[in-house]
């Protein structure tokens, strides 16, 4: 066994949070977002972005082409289904970047070849004729045989082989649905590497989903049977139960090097910030108990666990928080704190802020110091989620809200919202302070799209903490996400529903007729 890292083999990873774990449903992030989250993967070493599904929409097109001109470092993908438009597509957007690649894929399975109605032989052909076609645009080509756990066997190896033959040279093979088991998964690659002819000049890569939750067991399975590159998301963030989460195989091969031998680029301090982003951006928290980047991966409750880890902190922690890029105190600041203080803070955090940003966030951090004895880590990263940078958040804004609440009904809300630019105020009564201020909004400012999701956080404890407030709505099938937070529950949900709304409108402003391009799923594959 290698134990000199430079020795040891890298394992690559392709990131796909812009591409599969933006396709879980309410998932959507704003171009900006987008290209904050790719800036964010390549600073952190990723050797692979796949940035997007260009075909699917005009918005796609445009995030994957400005992406793959900004990138620095890794390799940006794009993803085309099986079709001579896809790739062409596809490519158009990824040509730009200095390293480009095109990822096509086509469903293997008995299942999935009987939706195109295709044959295995006609199946085959067309495999062969789109990765050629793919490969004379770019010569680093990626392919996937989408559903390759519950496909035959003999033709998994007949139609990796004509891919290879065609100039694949990364050949992903996905466990879409998450059915997989480490075994089976090692197995598999196993057994690809060798039965087809050429597999020894390219790279098997891994692509598991966590509907049983073993994705990150899988790929690491995998890697062990000879996979090279795990496709992985931030947070674990994907359809359904969602993918292979990438702080975890990162950070799995790092602790446990001494028995899984291989190495990868990322620099692991930069975990937290980014799972930090891309739970704000998505709108999708993370679960407290989440390995690697959860609220309590490093929390020692316990007295028991308290006291050892005072006398050894390995006793309970097999790795660090500075690992993962967590700080060792999560007590800030308070309202003597000046500004350099909070830029200093802010930096450590992971975010620059220019002259003008930092003035803004210093007269929020102010109103909120004031309102709160103790400012912590994790009030400023909220402060940060709801600094109004974002210019989603600008045609509607909460100017003013008085609620009145408490045993005896009717509960009422006050409300003023500036909406373009005019203020607008009304009364409205709900059962409770929220449904009475979710009212006024709706009469202020009328929509059909349904909330089907509220949910309140606490950010830090005590009674004067913030809350951050959630809500997520649904207009003619399109999901959007709110967010904000305030010492003031109401307030925050407030901000939250307008955030909400004001992210529709950004979304109903893409899909206006004039988009030329049809959008589509990867799923519609015909
Ligand atoms: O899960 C899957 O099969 C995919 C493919 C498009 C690679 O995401
Ligand atoms: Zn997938």
């Amino acid at each position: 066994m290698t134990t000199d890292k430079s020795q040891q083999d890298q394992v690559l990873i392709f990131d796909t949070t812009l591409r599969d774990g933006e396709q879980s449903p309410g998932a959507t992030m704003t171009h900006d977002e987008k290209l904050e989250i790719a800036s964010l993967l390549d600073e952190m070493g990723v050797d692979i972005i796949e940035a997007g599904f260009p075909i699917a929409s005009e918005g796609d097109f445009k995030a994957v082409s400005e992406i793959a001109k900004r990138s620095r470092n890794s390799v940006i993908c794009g993803l085309a289904r099986a079709q001579f438009g896809d790739i062409d597509r596809c490519w158009e957007a990824v040509k730009h970047a200095a390293r480009p690649r095109i990822h096509t894929f086509i469903g293997t399975s008995p299942l999935h070849r009987a939706i195109p109605n295709l044959t295995q032989d006609e199946m085959a052909e067309r495999i062969h004729e789109t990765v050629s076609h793919a490969r004379n645009l770019c010569d680093n080509v990626q392919w996937s045989p989408m559903d390759a756990t519950r496909t035959e066997h003999d033709y998994l190896c007949r139609v990796v082989e004509i891919a290879i033959k065609a100039g694949a040279t990364t050949i992903n093979i996905p466990d879409t649905v998450g059915y997989t088991a480490p075994r089976e998964s090692a197995d598999l690659i196993r057994m690809l590497l060798e039965r087809v002819p050429g597999a020894d000049e390219i790279v098997f890569a891994t692509h598991c989903h966590n509907d049983l939750g073993m994705a990150t067991a899988n790929a690491l399975a995998a890697v062990e049977a000879g996979a090279r590159q795990i496709e992985c998301t931030i947070n674990g963030l994907g359809e359904r139960a969602g993918n292979t989460a990438l702080e975890e195989v990162v950070m799995a091969l790092k602790v446990r090097n001494d028995i899984m031998p291989f190495r990868t680029g990322i620099d692991t301090k930069k975990l937290i910030h980014i799972s930090r982003r891309v739970a704000t951006v998505s709108g999708f928290p993370v679960q407290y108990n989440k390995a690697i980047v959860g609220k309590n991966a490093f929390a020692h409750e316990s007295g028991i666990h308290q006291d050892g880890m005072l006398k050894n902190a390995e006793t309970f922690e097999i790795m660090r928080p500075e690992d993962i890029g967590l700080s060792e105190t999560n007590l800030v600041m308070g309202k003597h704190s000046g500004r350099a203080a909070l830029r200093a803070k802010l930096a450590e955090l992971g975010f620059e802020l220019a002259d003008n940003q930092l003035k803004d966030v210093f007269v929020r951090f102010k109103a909120l110091a004031d309102r709160k004895k103790e400012v912590y880590e994790d009030d400023l990263l909220a402060l940060m989620r709801d600094s109004g940078s974002d210019p989603a958040n600008e045609r509607i804004q909460v100017k003013f809200l008085r609620v009145i609440c408490g045993t005896e009904a009717p509960q009422s809300a006050d409300l003023t919202l500036t909406i373009d630019g005019v203020d607008k105020q009304i009364t409205a009564q709900g059962d409770g302070p929220v449904d009475a201020t979710f009212n006024a909004v709706k009469a202020l400012f009328p929509h059909s799209a349904r909330l089907q999701l509220y949910q309140v956080h606490a950010v830090t404890e005590g009674t004067d903490a913030q809350a951050t407030v959630s809500v997520r709505m649904e207009e003619d099938g399109k999901i959007v996400h709110g967010e904000a937070a305030d010492t003031d529950t109401v307030v925050a949900s407030a901000k939250a529903y307008v955030n909400a709304l004001n992210r529709l409108l950004v979304r109903r402003e893409k899909s206006k007729p004039g988009d030329d391009v049809k959008t589509v799923s990867y799923k519609d594959v015909s």
